[in-house]
């Protein structure tokens, strides 16, 4: 790639918490970025917040579930702002529920967003990385992964996507690609707000509660994530493939 060229990244559910963040981070890292969420104009904030900084950015409105979104938003971003060569699977949903009392819709759901849709994504994608022969995917993950209670299908769906990492890994490297994936703890965002508000919890008594079962005795911030996921797009990173980097303020494995 002449050293001229801006690389381009896709982030999914962007519009907010740790995808905006990244988004951000990588624009910030000189990257053209799509900034890609359910709704077009939910994007406005973190395109905004990327452009005053001099960044370059685009709002693309999609559901990563469903297979002809994914096709026409990959398609629109290659067409505006060149082709994508990393990609960071971040859009997710929660439908926590005990097993008895989890309906199949909510399995459906979140299985639908976090690995079909991980899935959609990458596969749209894979080919501007293979032609350009060099490739970044990172996937949200968990340390839900290891199980949480309430979580059947969440925690199903982040340890699908350390699997499915790990294969990307395998079946993409001798085309420059590398996977990743990104674990992390307990972070503050909305995603944690709305838990908190489920159990019937204040959010600061919830990352109080939190805070306090964590070694570095806080809880994460979507800036600790994007750094995390920053690293593995970087091309300082082209021989690190197929990990699972918990980011939760203390070990996990
Ligand atoms: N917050 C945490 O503590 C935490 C911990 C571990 C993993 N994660 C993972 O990190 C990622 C981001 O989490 P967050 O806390 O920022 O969540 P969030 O709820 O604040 O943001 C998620 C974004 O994804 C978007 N989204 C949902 N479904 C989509 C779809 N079908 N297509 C496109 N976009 C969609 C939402 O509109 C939203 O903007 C998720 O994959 C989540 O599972 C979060």
């Amino acid at each position: 790639m002449p050293s001229s060229e801006q690389r381009v990244a896709i982030v999914t559910g962007a519009a907010r918490g740790i995808g905006a963040a990244t988004a951000v981070r990588l624009a910030a890292e000189g990257r053209a970025v799509a900034v890609l969420d359910l709704d077009e104009s939910s994007c406005k904030e973190t395109v905004e917040t990327i452009t005053a900084a001099g960044g370059k950015a685009l709002a693309v409105g999609a559901d990563v579930s469903d297979e002809a979104q994914v096709e026409a938003a990959v398609a629109r971003v290659a067409q505006e702002l060149g082709a994508p060569t990393i990609l960071v699977n971040n859009a997710g949903v929660l439908r926590d529920n005990l097993l008895f009392k989890m309906s199949a819709a909510d399995w459906d759901t979140v299985l639908g967003v976090h690995l079909r849709g991980a899935f959609l994504m990458t596969r749209a994608v894979q080919k501007h990385m293979v032609d350009a022969k060099f490739g970044r995917v990172v996937n949200l993950s968990s340390s839900s992964a290891l199980g949480n209670r309430g979580q059947a299908n969440y925690s199903a769906a982040k340890a699908g996507m350390q699997g499915f990492t790990k294969t990307l890994a395998i079946e993409l490297g001798k085309f420059g690609v590398t996977a990743n994936a990104v674990a992390p703890g307990f972070i503050a965002t909305d995603m944690t707000a709305a838990t908190a508000a489920r159990v019937g919890m204040g959010f600061e008594e919830f990352q109080a509660a939190a805070a306090s079962q964590i070694p570095v005795q806080r809880v994460g911030v979507p800036d600790d994530v994007a750094g995390a996921i920053a690293f593995f797009t970087s091309d300082a990173a082209g021989f690190v493939s197929g990990q699972v980097l918990y980011v939760a303020g203390g070990p996990l494995d």
